[in-house]
């Protein structure tokens, strides 16, 4: 018996662990949730999981520390905190204006380019202090939480200047440890042209590749970067500049890729090993294949997809059957996305992309987490990892797409900590850690 357990979840009516070899599922991989009949979780007063499996022998094997807290999940499902792999959740100002001219037509990507959409966020973000956006953005990670999300990928790009970039970045910073969630940052400054090199756009893709990473890096604020690489915005030469920059600087790449065209940036990131290539509504069947050799995973949007009341979706169907590992997200954003809910992104996953909830369950736990770079971290119940949990007011896990838009997230453990309880926000109550 090694060290003792300070929290244990025990006799859950279905335990996922999502266990399995190091690194993304991929083909049949992509739907091995390992379900446990009569589950239980033992965690370590550093918030680390000690064991996982069936509950007569994971209470064989420890020991229960002074002051334990032991949660009764009879009748319960219990899986991993959801990793949101995709977010833009440093904003300030709203997008329901826009919204309301897309419903009556109206094109994305011309009100882009008519200085509106992701440049009214920018005017609204650069106006803001960096007090108020993290206010804002803890927030909007206080409902995440509440919804099962315990680790969150932020990017910035409402900037686009090195110092307001870095404000951005700055922002998710400052809310670790002040929010219970993981965070990990992506610069993403290549997001849009800002209306001052409007005229001269190599002079801000110069201005990203020598100022801005250098500068991000240096300071220790992003581990990723991403481009929206799309037509009328940043081509692949643009993007592939960028991206190299990024790598130069330590940064992993990530691209916006085929989200409103087949621009090319699914097969830049097959060339330089992204780490993740998001969105893929028109990815092709080359596309998919370079996606699979290089090992990059697809992050699905199907949030924005719909909200964009884009038709095609993404091929993820093919994408399993080809052995790419495919992700979820939400891609929350004042925008494309202002759906915040991983739950409910599951449930698109499921009616509008053809996964299997199985499936959708490994892309939004373990999946993601590659495509964020914490494979070893997060996204698993596996001894050794941050005992991230949830416990539903379901029986099973497939009861996330059944029951749509209905939050079954009851209980949520963040690095062992119990941070929601019975549906409701608590501060790490009663958990000896
Ligand atoms: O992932 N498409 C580019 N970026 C975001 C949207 C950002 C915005 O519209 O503010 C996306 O959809
Ligand atoms: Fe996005």
């Amino acid at each position: 018996m090694g060290e003792p357990a300070a929290l244990l979840v025990e006799h859950a009516a279905e335990l996922t662990t999502l266990a399995g070899p190091p690194g993304a599922r991929r083909g049949r991989a992509q739907g091995e949730v390992g379900a446990v009949a009569d589950g239980a979780v033992a965690v370590s007063a550093d918030g680390r999981i000690l064991a996982a499996g069936p509950t007569e022998a994971v209470r064989a094997a420890l020991r229960l520390g002074p002051g334990a807290r032991v949660i009764d999940a009879s009748g319960r499902a219990v899986l991993p905190g959801f990793v949101d792999a995709h977010t833009h959740a440093v904003f300030a100002g709203d997008r329901v204006d826009e919204f309301e001219l897309r419903l009556r037509g109206a094109d994305y990507l011309e009100i882009l380019a008519a200085g509106g959409g992701i440049l009214s966020t920018v005017r609204a973000t650069r106006a803001a202090s960096a007090e108020a956006l993290a206010a804002r953005t803890a927030g909007f990670l206080e409902s995440m939480l509440l919804l099962g999300a315990t680790t969150v990928e932020i990017k910035s790009g409402y900037g686009l200047s090195t110092a307001e970039e870095l404000k951005q970045l700055g922002v998710v910073r400052a809310l670790r440890g002040r929010v219970p969630h993981t965070l990990v940052a992506t610069l993403l400054a290549a997001h849009a042209l800002p209306p001052e090199h409007r005229d001269a756009p190599d002079g801000y893709v110069r201005l990203v590749c020598e100022e801005t990473i250098p500068a991000a890096a240096a300071a220790g604020l992003a581990g990723f970067c991403d481009v929206f690489c799309e037509r009328g915005v940043f081509s692949v030469e643009q993007s592939r500049r960028v991206l190299r920059a990024g790598l130069a600087h330590g940064l992993r790449p990530k691209l916006h890729a085929e989200q409103k065209s087949r621009s090319g940036g699914a097969g830049l990131a097959a060339e330089l090993g992204a780490a993740s290539a998001d969105h893929l509504e028109y990815a092709e069947e080359e596309d998919l294949v370079g996606l699979a050799a290089a090992g990059t995973v697809a992050v699905l949007l199907p949030g924005a997809a719909l909200m964009l009341r884009e038709e095609r979706v993404a091929p993820a169907r093919r994408m399993v059957e080809l052995g790419v590992p495919v992700a979820l997200a939400t891609d929350f954003n004042p925008g494309t996305c202002p759906i915040r809910s991983v739950p409910v992104v599951i449930g698109l996953a499921c009616l509008r992309l053809g996964l299997s909830p199985a499936e959708a369950l490994v892309a939004a736990t373990i999946n993601a987490a590659c495509a964020i770079g914490l494979g070893d971290e997060v996204g698993s119940l596996e001894p050794g990892k941050r005992a991230d949990l949830l416990v539903l007011d379901a029986p099973s896990y497939r009861h996330i797409p059944y029951q749509l838009a209905t939050n079954l997230v009851r209980t949520v453990v963040k690095d062992g900590r119990v941070v929601v309880e019975d549906g409701r926000r608590v501060d790490g109550a009663g958990v000896a850690c």
